[in-house]
């Protein structure tokens, strides 16, 4: 596995790759992302992952900072995984002049969900991911399910910027209580980690409730938060959405229920899609 740090040596590594299937991550890897390199391989060679951490996407006062920066360690589990190529470019070689031009997706996503908690976040992904398929012109790129409002935002993305790029989802990974696979897991003290499948916990509640033919879904979102939040959680949000649109739910249409809370200093996301419609 080769390791680049300049957008002029991946051209050059990357010259004559003709299905190149790309992950982009912020680095400290874990079995999610394992598994996002493997769905990559299945639609494309050579695959590319890089790792930066965007500062772009990261309000004042969130964790930039305190980010996990483990590079030697992803590059383990990459290639053991059988990526081909890592891009890991530094701030300067992303960003040689400030960031002045900005993609900002629509107030009605951008502003929503983890974006009405997060000003300017989904603009930082946004900016960030055009600039990686820019660099690495992927014919596929995989990104995960956990970050759900993400995975929408890149899509609608693509779709409205034409880029010749195919999106494919992977599946969230859980831990054995329930816990979404997360790089944020990393900063749970002992207790709160056992403490952190309550927020699966809540969601699956609201699914399980759906899918046994329960309506209220403002109810349903309501009660999960108040649990939460009597548990000891400070809940930014918990919604029943429509899961193509992230809108509200129009009637009939495929559901997800997301969550979006805080354990101490850290802030967990997760969702869970609702497998049977409403019942009538
Ligand atoms: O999901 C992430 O790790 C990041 O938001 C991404 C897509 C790599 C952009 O920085």
């Amino acid at each position: 596995m080769q390791i680049v740090r300049t957008a002029a040596e991946l051209r050059a590594a990357l010259a004559g790759a003709t299905r190149t299937a790309f992950v982009p991550t912020m680095g400290n890897l874990h079995a999610g992302h394992v598994s996002l390199v493997e769905l990559a391989k299945r639609h494309g060679t050579p695959v590319v992952a890089s790792i930066f951490v965007n500062p772009l996407q990261f309000g004042a006062g969130e964790d930039f900072e305190r980010y996990p920066r483990t590079l030697d360690a992803d590059c383990g589990k990459l290639d053991a995984a059988g990526c081909d190529l890592v891009f890991a470019p530094d701030v300067a070689e992303m960003y040689p002049v400030p960031q002045t031009y900005l993609v900002q997706p629509p107030d009605a996503l951008a502003n929503d969900l983890c974006g009405a908690h997060r000003p300017g976040h989904f603009a930082g992904v946004a900016t960030v991911v055009t600039k990686l398929f820019n660099l690495v012109q992927p014919h596929v790129a995989v990104f995960g399910k956990k970050d759900f409002q993400q995975l929408r935002v890149i899509r609608d993305l693509v779709a409205q910027f034409n880029l010749p790029i195919e999106i494919v989802a992977g599946d969230t990974l859980r831990e054995p209580d329930g816990l979404a696979m997360s790089s944020r897991n990393a900063y749970l003290s002992a207790a709160e980690r056992i403490q952190a499948a309550q927020l699966y916990r809540a969601l699956a509640e609201v699914k399980t409730a759906i899918e046994a033919g329960e309506r209220d879904f403002e109810a349903l979102a309501t009660r999960a938060a108040r649990c939460l939040k009597m548990a000891g959680w400070r809940v930014d949000y918990v919604a029943v959405r429509d899961a193509a649109t992230l809108a509200a739910p129009a009637p009939g249409c495929r559901l997800v229920v997301l969550g979006a809370a805080w354990l101490g200093a850290t802030r967990l996301i997760d969702n869970l899609e609702v497998d049977a419609p409403p019942a009538p």
